[in-house]
């Protein structure tokens, strides 16, 4: 019931007719019994700045922020966190009383997501496809949390060499290595954990996969698409057929919420209510 004492978050993004986000956090809002609210609105960039002093203004407890606000929104915030600051966007905003300080939960939440599916990355040899904006995040959760090696693997290798430069640098770590989309041919023949980071597979285009050679898959333990419609991509298919496990996005989302609800909230959402969350959110 909503009165006098609820809280309110909310999602400002463009589009946001498909966001699952208002499930996520009004459905871990009833479990956790905390009297809170989320909304999504559509607010255009010439309006995030009203947007996000609105938000102030009205009180509200905080906010996320997705496509295409995320880098955008980082001018109007009093704070960010350190690692957010790394990658220069965030997605969470949580009230201050100095004004809006920004997390990136996208970040923290993969993290999450992989120990959730028993997948480490600290000592891990890690095969990264992509550098796009969603892999650029993810080379940076494996190099500050600790993986050996990441052979990041991209279409333009210009691209992957940036990102890895960069990661490299500001995480002070050496670990990211830039190389070609069939690299792989190259690396020495054992398993690795693969984070799949393009776009490539995404519906509708669903009967695609970054890479179609069955031999890559054989180099595969663990397969992690960070794409979650469709439920099964190409990728996880093949990385199937080959013996591996392979895992969708989904989690991903789930957990970058549950970790905005506990910023938000300053509290710790149990694990069946997570997963009760993700019920949900499968529906
Ligand atoms: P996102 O924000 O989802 O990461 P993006 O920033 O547009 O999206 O990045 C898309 C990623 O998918 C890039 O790594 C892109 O490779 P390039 O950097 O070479 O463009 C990759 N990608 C998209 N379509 C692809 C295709 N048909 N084959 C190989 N890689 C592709």
């Amino acid at each position: 019931m909503i009165d006098g004492k609820t809280k309110t978050c909310a999602l400002l993004g463009n589009p946001v007719e498909h966001t699952l986000s208002p499930i996520i956090h009004n459905t871990l809002a009833q479990r956790c019994q905390i009297n809170m609210v989320y909304i999504p609105f559509l607010v255009e960039g010439s309006q995030l700045r009203q947007a996000v002093e609105g938000a102030r203004a009205l009180n509200m407890l905080g906010l996320n922020v997705t496509v295409p606000h995320k880098s955008a929104v980082c001018p109007f915030l009093s704070e960010i966190d350190k690692e957010a600051s790394y990658i220069g966007a965030v997605n969470t905003l949580v009230s201050t009383p100095e004004g809006f300080k920004g997390y990136n939960t996208d970040l923290t939440g993969l993290h999450r997501a992989l120990l959730s599916e028993g997948i480490q990355l600290s000592g891990e040899e890690i095969i990264l496809l992509g550098a796009g904006g969603a892999a650029r995040a993810a080379a940076f959760l494996c190099a500050l949390r600790g993986a050996s090696q990441v052979y990041l693997l991209n279409r333009s290798q210009e691209k992957a060499e940036a990102v890895a430069r960069e990661v490299n640098q500001k995480a002070e770590r050496d670990c990211i290595r830039a190389m070609e989309l069939d690299g792989w041919k190259q690396l020495p023949a054992k398993k690795y954990l693969v984070i799949q980071g393009t776009s490539v597979g995404l519906a509708p285009h669903t009967e695609e996969a970054v890479i179609e050679d069955k031999a890559f898959y054989e180099l595969v333990h663990t397969g992690y698409d960070l794409v979650y419609r469709p439920a099964e991509t190409k990728f996880m298919r093949l990385v199937n057929e080959a013996g591996g496990k392979a895992f969708n996005g989904l989690k991903m989302l789930l957990y970058q919420g549950v970790e905005a609800f506990e910023l938000w909230n300053n509290t710790k959402v149990r694990e069946e209510d997570a997963y009760f969350c993700y019920e949900q959110m499968k529906k």
